[in-house]
């Protein structure tokens, strides 16, 4: 796994919009996987940028978000559609059908699953994965769990999560509990895949991540088991121990 160790977020951002550039520079068609959270926030920010300046071009690029909430209207403020539009997609050259975020409102929830599973192979598979990471070591809504599914899939929420999450909706009931997310096979097999993570409080997902051991409690550590890993983390993230 190759790590860069940055001085901050501002930095840790720049690089992951460095490793999506590259990607862009050596396939303009490449297949995008996307996360949300905050974490990756900047690196959006200096994508739009590069595209206002006129150094990336999306227009060809296909996008596979990793997750949607179950119940929440895709016109929320809080669902991950209304995140990637406002925070991306409305601010650069990608085309709406290029676009793919699960649909959590889906009245067949399992066949949605499936089609998005088949949806990615038939792009071609995921080229480069972005990955941030839960406080519990959860990425997508892969939850800390004695197994984990291999393919994109509904999950419940683990506690931690739904706390995690409950700053951003105004009362504690409409904090959604399910989610759809691409499995940890799913993941996998991207290509390549970008960590990132910034903060004191991801630090120990981060030793997780480069323990030299796996294991399903902490999912990211799985990640391990890819050839083609970088991690991106700020200073404060970092385990110096
Ligand atoms: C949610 C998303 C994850 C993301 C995580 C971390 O749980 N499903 O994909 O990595 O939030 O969020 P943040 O970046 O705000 O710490």
């Amino acid at each position: 796994m190759k790590v860069i160790v940055c001085k901050d977020k501002e930095q840790m951002s720049v690089e992951g919009a460095k490793q999506i550039q590259e990607c862009m520079n050596n396939k303009p068609d490449c297949v995008l996987g996307l996360a949300t959270g905050s974490t990756p926030l900047g690196m959006y920010e200096n994508l739009c940028r590069m595209y206002k300046e006129g150094t990336l071009d999306f227009s060809k690029v296909k996008t596979f978000n990793l997750d949607e909430y179950c119940d929440l209207d895709v016109a929320d403020k809080n669902s991950y559609h209304t995140f990637m539009f406002e925070n991306l997609f409305s601010k650069i050259n990608v085309s709406k059908e290029n676009i793919h975020i699960p649909d959590g409102e889906s009245k067949d929830a399992n066949k949605e699953c499936k089609d998005y599973e088949k949806a990615i192979v038939q792009a071609g598979g995921i080229d480069l994965q972005v990955l941030g990471i839960g406080r519990n070591g959860h990425i997508g809504f892969n939850e800390p769990d004695e197994s984990l599914f291999v393919e994109t899939h509904v999950t419940d929420l683990t506690q931690t999560t739904i706390d995690d999450n409950a700053r951003f909706f105004e009362k504690k009931q409409d904090v959604p509990t399910k989610a759809i997310t691409m499995g940890m096979g799913t993941i996998m097999n991207a290509r390549k895949i970008i960590v990132l993570a910034n903060g004191e409080g991801k630090k120990d997902a981060i030793r997780a991540l480069l323990s030299g051991k796996v294991t399903t409690n902490v999912p990211v550590s799985l990640l391990q088991l890819h050839p083609n890993v970088v991690l991106i983390c700020d200073e404060a993230a970092y385990p110096n121990d």
